[in-house]
This record gives C-alpha cells, sequence and structure tokens, in this order.
C-alpha cells in the first residue's frame, strides 16, 4: 500500500482490506448471535456504509432484511454539526428489529438525529447500531454504539466507502490523513 494525495491531502495506509474483512467477518458472528432467532433489517446509512454494508451482510449468516437512507453531515474533513436527512428510509421498519448501519461514528451527531427520526415516525420493536469504526475521542454522547468493529484515533480516515469531497470512496484499502488531529 502507497500513499495516496487528494486534491490538496496526502493519506497514508492505515488498515489493508484483508484486516478489514476479518474485523467484519467478527462483527457479523456478534450480531447473529443476537439475532438468530429474528429477522433483523439492517438499514445502511449511505453513502458511506456502501462497501461495510455489502460485506457485512456476505458474512452474516441468518435472516434478515436490507433498507437504506442517506443523510449528510460533513464537508470536506469537518463534520458541520448539521445532519441533512438526503433520501427516505426505502422501507417501513414499524414494529421491526432494526440494526442502524454506519461507516463511522465521529461525533454521534448523525445518530443522535437518527435516534430522533425513527422514534417520532417508524417507532420499530428494537434499534441498535453497528458501525465499522468508532473515534472514541470524539464521540461524547450518552448512548452506547452496540457494535464496533474498530475504535480509532481521532484522524481523518478515507477509502473503502468514506471520502474526502467525494473522492476516495472506491478503494479497497483504509488510509489515515497524514496532517495531524482534526479539530471539532
Ligand atoms: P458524526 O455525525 O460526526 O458521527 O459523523 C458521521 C458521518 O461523518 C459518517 O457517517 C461519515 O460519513 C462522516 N465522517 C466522520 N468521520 C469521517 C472520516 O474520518 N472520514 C470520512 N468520513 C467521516
Amino acid at each position: 500500500m502507497e500513499s495516496i494525495t487528494i486534491h490538496d491531502k496526502n493519506f497514508v495506509p492505515y488498515l489493508k482490506h484483508d484486516e478489514i474483512q476479518e474485523l467484519i467477518k467478527n462483527l457479523a458472528e456478534k450480531v447473529y448471535e443476537d439475532y438468530k432467532d429474528e429477522t433483523p433489517i439492517f438499514v445502511g446509512v449511505l453513502n458511506g456504509v456502501i462497501m461495510f454494508f455489502s460485506d457485512f451482510l456476505k458474512y452474516y449468516k441468518g435472516k434478515c432484511e436490507i433498507a437504506f437512507l442517506q443523510v449528510s453531515s460533513y464537508s470536506g474533513t469537518q463534520s458541520t454539526g448539521i445532519v441533512y436527512k438526503k433520501m427516505d428510509l426505502t422501507k417501513d421498519v414499524v414494529d421491526r428489529h432494526i440494526v442502524l448501519m454506519e461507516d463511522i461514528v465521529d461525533t454521534g451527531n448523525t445518530l443522535e438525529n437518527l435516534f430522533e427520526y425513527f422514534k417520532n415516525t417508524q417507532r420499530p420493536k428494537s434499534l441498535k447500531v453497528a458501525s465499522l469504526l468508532l473515534k472514541p475521542d470524539v464521540f461524547q454522547k450518552d448512548f452506547t454504539i452496540d457494535y464496533v468493529a474498530k475504535e480509532i484515533p481521532n484522524k481523518f480516515v478515507l477509502g473503502y466507502g468514506l471520502d474526502y469531497d467525494e473522492l476516495g470512496r472506491n478503494l479497497p484499502d483504509l488510509y489515515q490523513l497524514e496532517e495531524g488531529r482534526i479539530n471539532h
């Protein structure tokens, strides 16, 4: 893996595709242990979740359904703090067990907004969250993330579905911004 440059920023190799797969496989097994007697709906929060979502499903061996919605809060490498809902939920999940699937939880603003949305409009039977990545140094909310594949330091990451200004989502590996910490 070599460093890459996108626009004005350099990114260094962080996690190889194979290592990511191993993390997701373990996560899918944990989720299965909890849901094997149910038919959960995995709700992918677009766009960043695409690769994680698709690989997770391949490792999940139980019955399940899927749905998507799209939100956005990032501009470049900074969270704006405002969460826009860009695309409505593709399936009704009232009275169902749902697992929200996120690429990364950073401030937790996105999830906080989504919890409100589901509570007010959908009323699922249960709601849990699975995230590929979590930045614990930034996350200050009072709810917990039920399933996390990997905790990472407070540095902007790119690849494997995650973008910098819409570029880099197609990289099979994960990269980390070369410069220092991101300030929120
Ligand atoms: P939060 O609302 O601050 O938790 O941010 C969640 C969303 O911001 C994620 O779903 C990503 O789309 C985006 N995001 C947060 N951190 C990063 C990062 O390091 N790289 C790319 N996108 C990120």
